[in-house]
């Protein structure tokens, strides 16, 4: 006799697992044992093993699907004030560089991190994680980078860490010093990289604030060489490095991002088959984001043939940010990964599941399997393309997150 927490009955499971041969990784009339808060057996119904009928809760899914926990590997939640006058003047023509050039753009909103305590930008950055829990998130990134001082860096992972313990959803941050030269720095890119290895950087490993280093290697950003200093410092502190390259133009980021091994190259509109062979040879996931190449009204589309020519595993994110993305639904991303991007739903599932999994470095999740957390989504749907196909109603009925129901 087996012994389990809780046991999910008559469900069809969309495992997102590659050993199994159903696409979706779908098993039919399965069942789904817990035990401290992983996954400790699932399959078949017919199949599972005998367990205590009177100590063990049992659930039924009535014949509804059940999914890993969706997880949204790339967003910057943490901020002050709005950007919607300036999406007015992009409406009006001006492009996304131009406001920045201008000194708006991620400065405008550093201005307004700088000034908003930790209460406001906790309550802030609450409701929006409330809003993708109620649609199946378990798992998120937050970056820093609208802080770009000591303080305010420290301000924001702050208030990430807080939210990790006060909020159901796993929190994992990101430094993001490099995300746009300061004010108090304009004209001397090179000495703020040098604060952000020197002083940054070192305090907030110290401080154990981040989980992994992003930077913005672009045009309105930092250079490759700029960059390459920044992931240099991050090794040497042994923090994994991500990038957020070849979104405008392309600057040879992703090949920097593989060469240090790192966990994901992020938009890529620009990458090419260089980029993707680096990024194939070193296990770096693509992260694909929807919602900025919509807003920012791209026409380049990130290479997708070559990436799956190549076996680089695609994850789809928010990148919830004031800018480029203010559009806080990752359900919202699977449509228009499909419709923008012409993936696959199951694809599009697979890039907030197994390989959003990956490009965060948590392998333990991300999946149904046996031993992987539960984290786990039951959706009222018939079939799981449902998830990526509508949008504005909301399929989700019941949400585990380490085994732990969360929503009924
Ligand atoms: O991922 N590209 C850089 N960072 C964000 C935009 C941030 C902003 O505009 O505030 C992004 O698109
Ligand atoms: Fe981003």
């Amino acid at each position: 006799m087996r012994y389990f927490d809780q046991v999910i009955i008559d469900v069809n499971l969309a495992t997102m697992d590659p050993a199994q041969p159903a696409a979706y990784g779908a098993i039919y009339d399965a069942a789904v044992a817990l035990l401290d808060g992983n996954i400790a057996w699932l399959g078949p119904k017919n199949e599972l093993p005998e367990f205590d009928t009177l100590a063990t809760p049992v659930i039924s899914g009535k014949g509804k699907w059940l999914t890993p926990g969706l997880i949204d590997c790339h967003t910057h939640l943490v901020f002050g004030g709005s950007r919607a006058k300036e999406f007015e003047m992009r409406l009006q023509g001006v492009s996304y560089q131009e406001i920045a050039a201008q000194g708006g753009g991620i400065v405008s909103t550093v201005k307004a991190t700088r000034a908003a305590d930790r209460e406001s930008l906790f309550v802030a950055a609450n409701k929006r994680l409330t809003a993708l829990f109620n649609e199946g998130v378990t798992t998120l990134e937050i970056k820093s980078g609208y802080g770009l001082d000591l303080e305010s860096e420290i301000k924001m992972l702050e208030v990430a860490k807080l939210l990790d313990k006060h909020h159901p959803i796993t929190i994992k941050t990101t430094f993001l010093g490099a995300h746009a030269v300061p004010p108090e720095y304009k004209g001397d890119a090179d000495g703020y990289i040098d604060l952000v290895c020197e002083q940054m950087l070192p305090k907030i490993a110290e401080l154990g604030l981040a989980d992994a280093v992003d930077a913005f290697c672009e045009g309105v950003g930092f250079s490759n060489a700029q960059t390459r200093r920044v992931f240099e410092k991050a090794k040497a502190l042994g923090l994994p490095v991500k990038l957020h390259a070849e979104q405008l133009s392309n600057l040879a980021g992703a090949q920097l991002v593989a060469e240090f091994n790192g966990l994901s190259a992020d938009h890529i509109e620009f990458l090419d088959e260089a980029g993707v062979k680096a990024m194939a040879a070193a296990g770096t996931v693509a992260v694909l984001l929807p919602g900025a190449f919509y807003v920012l009204r791209e026409t380049q589309l990130p290479p997708i043939e070559l990436l799956k020519q190549y076996q680089v595993p695609i994850a789809i994110s928010t990148d919830f940010n004031p800018g480029t993305s203010p559009i806080c639904s990752l359900k919202l991303m699977l449509n228009m990964a499909c419709t923008l991007f012409r993936m696959t739903p199951e694809e599009a599932l697979a890039g907030v599941t197994v390989h959003a999994a990956k490009a965060l470095g948590c392998v333990d999740r991300g999946m149904l399997a046996v031993g992987k957390r539960a984290d786990l989504a039951l959706w009222d749907i018939e079939h799981p393309a449902e998830l990526a196909y509508q949008f504005g109603v909301n399929p989700l009925t019941q949400l585990w997150i380490n085994g732990k129901t969360s929503i009924t």
